[in-house]
């Protein structure tokens, strides 16, 4: 994808949307939180040139601007997943299309395994960082200088000050937040058991199959990154039952409240 592909999709959502400094993605499960905004118009995925269309269900695939805790926001209602076989360019679209537009402060939520056992299905978790383990990158290829650099710097993923941030609205509500480590497996079926004993050891608090990508193209063009899981299940193996993705949805809906609550304080206290 080059510059020009980029640009022709930012000015399909400037006309129609307009700009946003604040761009927020919802994971599976909590697509509901767009009903938090007010004065919000909404585009479909499908009518902004060259972008994708999720095919997973519960991902509504609207692009919304609207008003949210004082500041006017993006918010992204469903994403495509690397695993739908689209392209990682195609994934994090989205991320320099929001650059273009003027989002210097992005929000990716998730719902993810939980791999930590001293937690629990529901618990929400603040990302510290990631670990790649997908084997992909989003910037292979010729680098685009407009947004960033070559060898873009990766050792601090997730912002420190909006994680302060988070963290503080999330002690005023009286909510339980973790922090951890999130790994990025490609999907789209569940990870093994050893996998996951695997990744334990490497140092994952949750897995999941989203959320890197977006945040590794985000680093590259010099956004602010804030990562927030709402773990759904115990990962594979912990529990002896399997994993399904109804169970994924189900529990991400019961804490959507608690969720919204934390997302919309911190978005107040940008
Ligand atoms: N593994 C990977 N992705 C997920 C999981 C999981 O256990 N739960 C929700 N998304």
């Amino acid at each position: 994808m080059d510059m020009q592909a980029y640009q022709l999709a930012a000015d399909t959502v400037r006309q129609r949307l307009g700009t946003a400094e604040i761009g927020i993605v919802l994971g599976s499960g909590l697509g509901d939180f767009a009903d938090r905004l007010t004065e919000a118009e909404s585009l479909p995925y499908a009518e902004i040139p060259g972008f994708p269309v999720s095919t997973v269900a519960g991902h509504a695939g609207l692009w919304w601007r609207g008003r949210l805790g004082g500041h006017t926001v993006f918010l992204m209602q469903g994403r495509v997943h690397a695993y739908e076989g689209l392209g990682l360019e195609a994934v994090t679209m989205y991320v320099r299309v929001m650059r273009l537009l003027g989002v210097k402060t992005l929000i990716l939520t998730n719902a993810a395994g939980c791999v930590n056992t001293e937690w629990k299905p529901g618990d929400l978790m603040l990302l510290r960082d990631f670990i790649n383990y997908s084997g992909r990158n989003p910037l292979i290829g010729p680098n685009l200088d407009a947004f960033g650099p070559r060898f873009p710097d990766m050792s601090e993923a997730y912002s420190r000050r909006l994680a302060e941030i988070c963290r503080t609205q999330a002690e005023k509500l009286g909510i339980a937040l973790r922090e951890g480590v999130y790994t990025w497996f490609n999907g789209p079926c569940y990870e093994t058991p050893a996998e996951i004993r695997m990744v334990r050891i490497l140092g994952a608090d949750a897995v999941g199959m989203s959320t890197v990508p977006e945040t590794i193209v985000a680093r590259h063009c010099g956004m602010e990154v804030l990562g927030l899981s709402c773990l759904t299940n115990m990962a594979a193996g912990i529990l002896p039952q399997p994993l399904n993705h109804l169970e994924v949805v189900e529990v991400a809906n019961r804490v959507k409240e608690q969720f919204s609550a934390l997302l919309t304080a911190t978005v107040e206290a940008l």
